[in-house]
C-alpha cells in the first residue's frame, strides 16, 4: 500500500466476532418487534430490549453509558431523527412512526442496526417516506465492493432521497465499528462519486441514512443533550446496518430473518 492505512480491515476471526454481534444485534430487533404496538411506552420496549440482552442474550447494551447515554437502544418517534431517549411516560399512537437502534456488544465487538415501525393505522405519506428510507440503505449496499468508494455511497443515497424530493441529514452519518462503537471511517449518507476512501475487503461499516420529509436541518435538544429532531417537525426516517466488506460484494452482518439481505 502506497497510501496511510488509516482505516484497518478486520482479520478473519475479528470478522467471525462482529457475524456473531451482527446477528444478536439482529436478533434483538426481531425479539422486539410484536411488542411495537399503539399504547406501549418507549420506555417499555428499552426494558424488554435490556433485559433481554442481558439475561438472556449475554450481551452488553453498548449505549448504557455511552457518553451518558441513560438508556440501552435508542427510540426516535415522528420527528425525532435519531438518539431518541425511551421513556416511560412517552406511549407509541395510532399513525407514529418510530426507530429502534440497537447496538450490542459480545466478545468485544459490536453490532449495530436499526429499522422503522409504523405503529397502528398507517399513512400514506409515512410509509412512502420509510420505504424510500430502506431503499436507500439497500441500493448503497447493492453497490458496495473492493474498489467503490466511500463518495459513491453517499452520492446513490442522496440521489434516491432527492429524487424523491426528500432530504439527507447531514449532521449525523454511518461509521466504522469493530471493538469501537464508533470508528473511522465517516460513512456519509450524500457526497460525490469516485471521491472519498477506497474499500478493501474486511473493512467493517455502519451505513445507517438519515432521510427527512422536509428540510435536512436538525435541532439537538439542549436540555436532554441528546435527542436530534427536524428543525421544521416534520418527519423522519432511518434504517442501519453493519456490514463487511467481502471479495465480491458486502455480506449484511446484522441481516434479520425475515429480510433476505445477505450476499457473499
Ligand atoms: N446506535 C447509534 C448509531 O447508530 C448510536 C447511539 S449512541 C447513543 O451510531 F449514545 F445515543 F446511544
Ligand atoms: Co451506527
Ligand atoms: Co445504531
Amino acid at each position: 500500500m502506497n497510501v496511510p492505512q488509516m482505516v484497518k480491515p478486520k482479520t478473519l476471526e475479528e470478522i467471525e466476532k462482529m457475524r456473531i454481534a451482527g446477528r444478536l444485534a439482529a436478533e434483538v430487533l426481531e425479539m422486539i418487534t410484536p411488542h411495537v404496538q399503539v399504547g406501549v411506552s418507549t420506555g417499555e420496549l428499552d426494558k424488554i430490549c435490556h433485559d433481554y440482552m442481558v439475561n438472556i442474550q449475554k450481551t452488553t447494551p453498548a449505549p448504557l453509558n455511552y457518553h451518558g447515554f441513560p438508556k440501552s437502544i435508542c427510540t426516535s418517534v415522528n420527528q425525532v431523527i435519531c438518539h431518541g431517549i425511551p421513556s416511560d411516560t412517552k406511549q407509541l399512537k395510532d399513525s407514529d412512526i418510530v426507530n429502534v437502534d440497537v447496538t450490542i456488544i459480545k466478545d468485544d465487538y459490536h453490532g449495530d442496526t436499526s429499522q422503522m415501525f409504523i405503529v397502528g393505522t398507517p399513512q400514506q405519506h409515512a410509509v412512502k417516506l420509510v420505504e424510500t428510507s430502506r431503499e436507500c440503505l439497500y441500493k448503497a449496499i447493492d453497490i458496495i465492493k473492493p474498489g467503490i468508494r466511500l463518495g459513491d455511497i453517499g452520492h446513490i443515497i442522496q440521489k434516491h432521497a432527492e429524487s424523491n424530493h426528500y432530504s439527507v441529514v447531514r449532521e449525523y452519518c454511518g461509521h466504522g465499528i469493530g471493538r469501537t462503537f464508533h470508528e473511522e471511517p465517516q460513512v456519509l449518507h450524500y457526497g460525490t462519486p469516485g471521491t472519498g476512501l477506497k474499500l478493501q475487503e474486511g473493512m467493517t461499516f455502519t451505513i445507517e441514512p438519515m432521510i427527512n420529509l422536509g428540510k435536512r436541518h436538525t435541532k439537538l435538544n439542549k436540555k436532554d443533550g441528546w435527542t436530534v429532531t427536524t428543525k421544521d417537525g416534520r418527519l423522519s426516517a432511518q434504517w442501519e446496518h453493519t456490514i463487511v466488506v467481502t471479495k465480491n460484494g458486502c455480506e449484511v452482518l446484522t441481516a434479520r430473518q425475515n429480510e433476505h439481505y445477505f450476499r457473499g
